[in-house]
């Protein structure tokens, strides 16, 4: 049986949800980093993820400017990690320093990937639209790469609140 409900009361159903890091580098080749909820591939052929980014994200500020980025999949062991870089904002604050995580140059683009993520994906600026109230990019997928060790978990958003843990 279904009720009728607020879009808020259904969208609070829809845990667990998956979470990526969007890394970036600035000019002055500081990485920055954030956690993104709103993401989905977009295409396979050719190969593109879809985010949405707020409007005061200095991620969105550096995909404008340079036209790349990364995707990660943040592993369980990156919970803190996650919750720091996207709780705080990059405009003035080292996240890619703070954050306590280890990069690694990408194949393709001048922006690290993160050695100990389930997964990564450098991406190209395809096209940034704006349907509703936030911003939707969408990157080309160039390059990939996935841990080695396949027991190492993804990390997903369990509940409201940034509730960041592990799903069996
Ligand atoms: C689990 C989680 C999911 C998030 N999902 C999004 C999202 O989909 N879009 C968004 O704009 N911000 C999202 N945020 C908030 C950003 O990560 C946050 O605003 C961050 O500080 C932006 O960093 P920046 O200003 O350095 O780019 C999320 C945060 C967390 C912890």
């Amino acid at each position: 049986m279904q009720e009728a409900a607020k879009i808020e009361a259904a969208w609070e159903r829809k845990y667990p949800e998956q979470v990526v890091l969007a890394i970036t580098k600035n000019s002055e080749e500081r990485v920055n980093l954030m956690a993104i909820g709103w993401v989905c591939i977009a295409s396979d052929e050719p190969p593109m993820f879809l985010i949405g980014i707020d409007d005061n994200a200095y991620t969105l500020e550096l995909i404008r400017l340079h036209k790349e980025f990364v995707i990660a999949y943040p592993s369980v062991e990156m919970a803190d990690a996650t919750l720091y870089v996207g709780t705080t904002h990059g405009h003035k604050e080292d996240k890619g320093v703070r954050c306590g995580l280890k990069f690694i140059p990408a194949d393709k683009v001048n922006v690290p990937i993160l050695a100990d993520a389930v997964a990564n994906f450098e991406c190209r600026l395809v096209e940034i639209t704006r349907p509703g109230n936030c911003p939707l990019i969408v990157g080309e997928i160039v390059a990939s790469h996935v841990n080695a060790d396949e027991s190492v978990k993804r990390l997903f958003t369990l509940g409201k609140g940034y509730k960041l843990g592990k799903i069996d």
